[in-house]
């Protein structure tokens, strides 16, 4: 009896540890930086809404030119004034939330023209907002937790190249987190090949902008890409949406088929990461993050 007793008492264990860790509960990764009026990045994190915050963006780089961030209204990177920022970084990081610089965007100009030209980029991303040290840096001192690829135009080479060259410094201590934003047809035509190299640690694909993502009502296209984004060799495979129906051409999930028809779908896979959101203005609008978060 007693140790019949004993015997059910560590099965239940085990199935309540077994069913703790399947819950598999996701994510929320923004955007922040394109819309100065979406609050600094330290209130963003200090709302705990998100898990990962995206500095959007560093749109111009390679090929030559003068790397320069661009943070919309919320400060000029010309007189060096984004590097209070800094201390925003801390706190989110404080909070345990990762921030990650994102490089590209719809509108940039960027391109790499070689695996020396990836090599050089590399360089200055390690040196100016990761573990490296340069006179300037944009976003000041603060060590950024990883670097996300948006890249939508220029052409699809050599980012590969950059994400070896990336993931090389995690050696150097802290591990520098890759992220990628692909669009959801599969598979993507920029950064298709970076995410067979597996080095990425989380990919949030667009759903959004295009022909795959969700249709009122109609859940078929979205399903089938998605499918798809579960085959590459990445860590977690986020759902990737426009927060406000503002925030693109189409793709926005009304909250509730989000909740009743999405995400049961998708939430199966041990790849499934969450959902990323575009972005930290549009959610302020709506509340999307706020209405999903306790079933994302
Ligand atoms: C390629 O990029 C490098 C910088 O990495 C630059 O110096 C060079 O001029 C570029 N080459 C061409 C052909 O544009
Ligand atoms: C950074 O400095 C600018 C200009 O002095 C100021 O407007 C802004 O609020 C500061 N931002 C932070 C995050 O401290």
């Amino acid at each position: 009896m007693a140790l019949k007793g004993t015997t059910s008492c560590v099965l239940l264990s085990l199935l309540f540890l077994a069913f703790a860790t399947n819950s598999n509960a996701g994510k929320i990764a923004i955007y922040w930086g394109q819309n100065g009026q979406e609050g600094t990045l330290a209130e963003t994190c200090a709302t705990m809404k998100y898990d990962y915050v995206n500095i959007a963006f560093l749109p111009t780089f390679g090929n030559g030119q003068t790397p320069m961030i661009n943070l919309a209204g919320h400060c000029d990177p010309y007189s060096n004034g984004c590097t209070n920022i800094s201390n925003d970084v801390k706190s989110c990081q404080t909070k345990g939330v990762k921030v990650l610089l994102s490089i590209g965007g719809g509108a940039g100009s960027y391109s790499l023209n070689s695996t020396q030209d990836a090599k050089s980029v590399a360089t200055y991303l390690w040196n100016n907002f990761l573990g490296g040290t340069s006179s300037s840096r944009p976003l000041g001192d603060t060590v950024l937790d990883g670097v996300d690829f948006d890249i939508e135009g220029g052409t699809n080479l050599h980012w590969n190249d950059l994400a070896r060259f990336l993931s090389a410094y995690s050696n150097e201590g802290k591990k520098v987190l890759l992220s990628a934003a692909p669009q959801c047809p599969f598979p993507d035509a920029w950064v298709g090949n970076a995410l067979d190299t597996g080095l990425f640690d989380l990919v949030w694909v667009q759903f959004y902008n295009n022909y795959c993502e969700y249709t009122s009502g109609d859940l078929n296209n979205l399903e089938a890409a998605w499918k798809q984004w579960l085959t590459i060799p990445a860590k977690k495979i986020f759902l990737g949406l426009p927060a406000a129906p503002g925030a693109a051409g189409n793709g926005f999930i009304p909250t509730s088929d989000l909740i009743s028809k999405v995400l049961p779908v998708i939430k199966g896979s041990s790849k499934y990461g969450g959902v990323m959101l575009w972005s930290k203005y549009y959610d302020d609008q709506d509340g999307y993050s706020s209405a999903i978060k306790k079933y994302v």
